[in-house]
């Protein structure tokens, strides 16, 4: 008879404990000593490639050793998103409660694909759905489903808005100039055609031109297009800034388009009530994604689409199988993979419940407002400081500045030294941030959504650029 010893993947109890203690005390020391590491770390491929590319190896090792070099060799390597001086891209700091249960439930591991599978937590992923439809002023009607992010919510959300189109031949989508790629690539998905995807003129102030919307909506109804659906951005990832959202609601409700609103950035400003008259008129949407992984504090991946008539969703995504049939418990216990591409999914609802259950809305709702608040302090001192010059108006929170020598440089000089400037950045150590380019001028960013972000933070950041700006402009003058 053959052996069965030594197949076993498992590991006995303490070595469980020993293992996840090690990694809980990793993470703790982590997060309270961030405030002392840099902010960014990074490695060239051919370093990690020679220390990792072999093939997995045919016997395995203490596991405690595994998980002392992933913790000293890989996960180092990358930008500390949750750093209070991280500003670049739109970062996120992750609450301890919504880490730990995103650890529970890689552990308990539910498939939150159908309410036979997972009843608890779909639960939960009702309860959260239902208040993110309460912050964005939905109806009852409403109703949505968590997704990884805002690009896969996007995708969801278009292929729902062509088929309440009734999926018309050669579809059209409109979306600004400063509309994320996300959206290129939901309507590419959507089976928009590349050329289809209309990219309308944002003005001054990197809002949608209404008047250019209208005039391409019509244009291409002339030449046989099926408009199909506008995105309006509600903070867009370069400026924070927002479409004019009750007029484009108005004309898609007169032309019959469905309104798409990407807040993947911006959404969860709603809970404040500076964010809510920021956003006003997102409630008249069709459909709206918003990623708590940004500005809701919580580990990737927990984006969510939310659709204005549920009816639309399930319509477009419920399909059965027979494997599936035992799934089928009635309207009142709906199946989560109904609403969406997922099947088999993770259950992203667990860390927004435990997060709000310990801290309370009060809190979360101050942490956003730190940002907005900060936001808008950053850019008054920017004003205020000869040195450095704001390139746009402070939106939710983003702020958009550079680097200027007052000398009345041209724009090839001011782009060359922030560029500089912006390398010296990354490794200063200090502070990590990135770069935009608004409409071909480029600008450095910084988006401010973290909650452990403090003035102090902020302004020595600013500073820091106006130090390195000056001595690279003045190395730069007596060479
Ligand atoms: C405005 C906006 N839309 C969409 C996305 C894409 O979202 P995700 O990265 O969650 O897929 C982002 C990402 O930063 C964003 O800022």
């Amino acid at each position: 008879m053959q052996d069965d010893s030594g197949h076993s993947l498992e590991m006995d109890r303490e070595e469980m404990l020993r293992l996840a203690g090690r990694a809980a005390e990793v993470l703790a020391d982590r997060t309270g000593g961030l405030r002392n590491q840099r902010p960014w770390d990074g490695e060239f491929r051919s370093v990690l490639e020679d220390q990792f590319g072999s093939p997995p190896p045919e016997s395995g090792r203490p596991a405690m050793d595994v998980l002392e070099q992933a913790v000293g060799e890989i996960l180092p390597f990358a930008a500390r998103l949750d750093h209070p001086r991280c500003f670049g891209f739109v970062p996120t700091a992750p609450t301890w409660p919504g880490v730990v249960a995103d650890f529970l439930c890689a552990g308990f591991n539910p498939n939150a694909a159908t309410w036979l599978s997972s009843s608890g937590v779909s639960q939960l992923e009702l309860v959260v759905v239902d208040w993110m439809r309460n912050w964005i002023g939905y109806p009852d009607s409403a109703g949505g489903v968590l997704t990884s992010g805002g690009s896969t919510a996007s995708v969801e959300a278009l292929v729902t808005a062509r088929e309440a189109a009734g999926h018309p031949p050669f579809p059209s989508v409109y979306i600004s100039d400063q509309g994320h790629s996300a959206l290129k690539k939901a309507a590419f998905v959507a089976g928009v055609q590349r050329e289809n995807t209309r990219i309308v003129r944002s003005g001054e102030d990197f809002r949608m031109d209404m008047s250019e919307l209208r005039r391409m909506v019509r244009e291409d109804r002339a030449r046989g297009l099926h408009p199909m659906a506008v995105c309006a951005n509600a903070g867009s990832a370069s400026t924070g800034a927002v479409d004019p959202l009750g007029p484009m609601a108005d004309f898609c409700a007169e032309e019959g388009i469905w309104l798409h609103v990407d807040a993947a950035y911006g959404g969860f400003a709603l809970v404040t009530q500076r964010g809510k008259e920021l956003l006003e008129g997102i409630e008249r949407a069709d459909s709206v994604n918003l990623d708590a992984h940004k500005w809701f504090f919580q580990p990737y991946e927990a984006g969510a689409l939310l659709v204005k008539n549920l009816k639309h969703l399930e319509t477009t995504f419920a399909m059965g199988h027979d494997v599936l049939q035992d799934t089928i418990w009635g309207a009142n216990h709906p199946n989560m993979s109904d609403r969406g591409l997922q099947l088999s999914r993770a259950a992203r609802a667990l860390k927004i419940w435990m997060s709000v259950q310990t801290f309370g809305m009060a809190k979360f709702r101050d942490a956003v407002r730190n940002g907005l608040d900060l936001a808008q302090r950053a850019g008054q001192y920017i004003e205020s400081n000869a040195a450095l010059e704001l390139t746009n108006e402070v939106a939710l929170g983003i702020v958009c500045f550079r680097f200027n020598t007052g000398r009345g440089d041209d724009e090839q000089t001011l782009e060359e030294l922030n560029r500089k400037l912006l390398a010296e950045i990354f490794w200063s150590e200090h502070a990590f941030f990135s770069s935009t380019s608004l409409k071909g001028k480029f600008s450095l960013r910084i988006c401010i959504v973290n909650h452990t972000t403090t003035w102090e933070d902020v302004k020595s950041t600013l500073d820091l650029v106006a130090r390195l700006g000056r001595e690279a402009s003045q190395s730069g003058s007596s060479t």
